[in-house]
């Protein structure tokens, strides 16, 4: 009876809509959770959620978008690179990528949380949304908002492109490996 949860819990979580199962017995497993996104670049805000995302979840997986759309300023294996460079420390967190559905992917690799950072009310609409969708294609994962420090609240890596391609500082809003990745990208763009 030790993993038998409160019944109070029961009736909190408990929703027939959802068709979810909370009222048997079960064993705790780790919990994986996964940060999605497009990352490009990686911000310190994003890094700032990675950190906190480490330290809640059993295991982090940290995944990028394959968006065959999207004209990125660098490649998936690009920033793939960055990201492990800057999570090298953290064990328990891994980098991937993915396409298709999201909650898809999140049930192959056995993750039962969506981890997304909010900054201000204007991200929260279509958070809202996607988490809502995300939620009636499989119940069984979770969105969790997490907010990074307050510092970070106005970054983003549009901004962090522009800024730094009109020759502002973003020392401070990303990592300085990033900064010189940029460095060299936009440098060697411009000479084009
Ligand atoms: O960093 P971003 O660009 O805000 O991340 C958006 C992301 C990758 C989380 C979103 O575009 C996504 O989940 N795409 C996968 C396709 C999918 O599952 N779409 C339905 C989501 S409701």
């Amino acid at each position: 009876m030790g993993l038998r949860r409160p019944a109070v819990f029961d009736r909190i979580v408990s929703n027939p809509v959802e068709n979810v199962n909370n009222h048997q017995p079960h064993e705790i497993s780790p919990t994986v959770a996964l940060y999605p996104g497009s990352f490009d670049p990686i911000t310190n805000g994003h890094l700032d959620l990675i950190q906190r995302g480490a330290r809640l979840f059993d295991r982090l997986i940290v995944s990028i978008l394959r968006n065959e759309r999207k004209e990125p300023l660098f490649s998936v294996e690009e920033r793939a690179e960055m990201l492990r460079e800057v999570v090298a420390d953290y064990p328990n967190v891994e980098v991937d990528s993915f396409d298709g559905l999201l909650v898809d992917y999140a049930a192959s690799r056995s993750a039962t949380v969506l981890l997304r950072g909010i900054r201000a009310i204007s991200d929260y609409e279509y958070e809202l949304q996607m988490a809502l969708m995300n939620r009636r294609l499989r119940p069984e994962v979770e969105t969790v908002f997490m907010m990074a420090n307050e510092a970070y609240s106005f970054i983003s890596s549009r901004l962090v492109k522009e800024v730094f391609s009109l020759g502002g500082n973003i020392a401070g809003l990303a990592p300085p490996l990033v900064e010189a990745r940029m460095r060299e990208r936009i440098g060697s763009l411009s000479k084009k």
